[in-house]
């Protein structure tokens, strides 16, 4: 099976780095059109001269503060104004950590508005488009916590189940238009920025990084993190032709880190 996603637009969210770069670069390996979204400018312009152009597509980018919603609404409204996408990739940077007892209002609010808020207006400004081309793929990335709380991530654990409720609410409202609306729930992956969190956790615990990963990698029955590659050939899967009948679901990609059978 070829997955090919030529002359198909694509907009992907937190894509300089990390996972959202991962799965933008496997959208553009297989001929998408990529816009990239994120906040930095000169990082963003950096990220599309690295994408693939396999069918000589042109990609670009968007540059939009996930934190500064009034400001990221009129960036969007613009953009969104006389241009559509075929697949969207709901990615935000992750909420700061913490226990429930630690975190204030302000911090829930704060969370809110950067995993919840930007996510639906975002799509709601895409969906036009999908609807009137009867085809749409809206992916969403989230993480296992909406199954198993995650110590220590409280902000993760409460508000990223309100997104996944609200795809499978919207899922069956578009389906018939063609558009499809599923979550991936994220394991370990190797990225910079949880080798960031990690390196402080292991200067905590006096072990290196390497031997950190190790223990928590002793958690997930494959053994090891996974590569954002890997996550890439999911999101391109859940873009594809071929992945049409599959909406409104949780999707793990963990290594079978996600304990429970449902
Ligand atoms: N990696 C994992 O193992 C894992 C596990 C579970 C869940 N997740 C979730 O998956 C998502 C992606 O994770 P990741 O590890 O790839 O994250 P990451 O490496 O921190 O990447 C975040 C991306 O978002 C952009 N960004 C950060 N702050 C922004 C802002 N205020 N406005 C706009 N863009 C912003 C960053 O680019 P700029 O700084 O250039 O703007 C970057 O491209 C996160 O929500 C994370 O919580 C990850």
């Amino acid at each position: 099976m070829d997955i090919v996603l030529t002359g198909k637009k694509a907009m992907v969210g937190g894509s300089t780095r990390g996972l959202g770069k991962a799965v933008a670069m496997q959208l553009a390996e297989c001929g998408a059109e990529v816009t990239l979204l994120a906040r930095n400018e000169e990082k963003l312009k950096a990220a599309v001269a690295d994408l693939p152009v396999p069918a000589g597509q042109k990609h670009g980018f968007l540059a939009a503060d996930f934190s500064d919603f009034d400001s990221f609404q009129r960036v969007v409204s613009g953009y969104f104004a006389n241009r559509g996408t075929d697949i969207l990739v709901n990615n935000t940077h992750g909420p700061a950590a913490g226990g429930v007892t630690e975190k204030s209002i302000a911090d829930y609010q704060a969370a809110f508005d950067t995993l919840f808020k930007t996510v639906v207006f975002l799509t709601s400004a895409a969906l036009p488009s999908m609807q009137k081309n009867g085809f749409g793929r809206i992916i969403n990335i989230s993480s296992l916590s909406i199954r198993q709380p995650i110590p220590h991530l409280a902000l993760s654990n409460i508000i990223r189940p309100a997104v996944s409720a609200w795809a499978k609410s919207l899922s069956s409202e578009v389906a018939r238009y063609g558009i499809t609306v599923n979550n991936i729930l994220t394991g370990y992956f190797d990225t910079e920025r949880i080798n960031e969190i990690y390196s402080g956790q292991a200067l905590k615990l006096g072990i290196t990084l390497e031997e950190h990963k190790a223990r928590m990698a002793r958690d997930v029955p494959a053994r090891r993190f996974g590569k954002p590659e890997e996550y890439g050939y999911l999101a391109a899967f859940l873009a594809s032709e071929q992945a049409a009948y599959i909406t409104g679901a949780n999707i793990p990609i963990d290594g079978g880190l996600t304990k429970g059978n449902l």
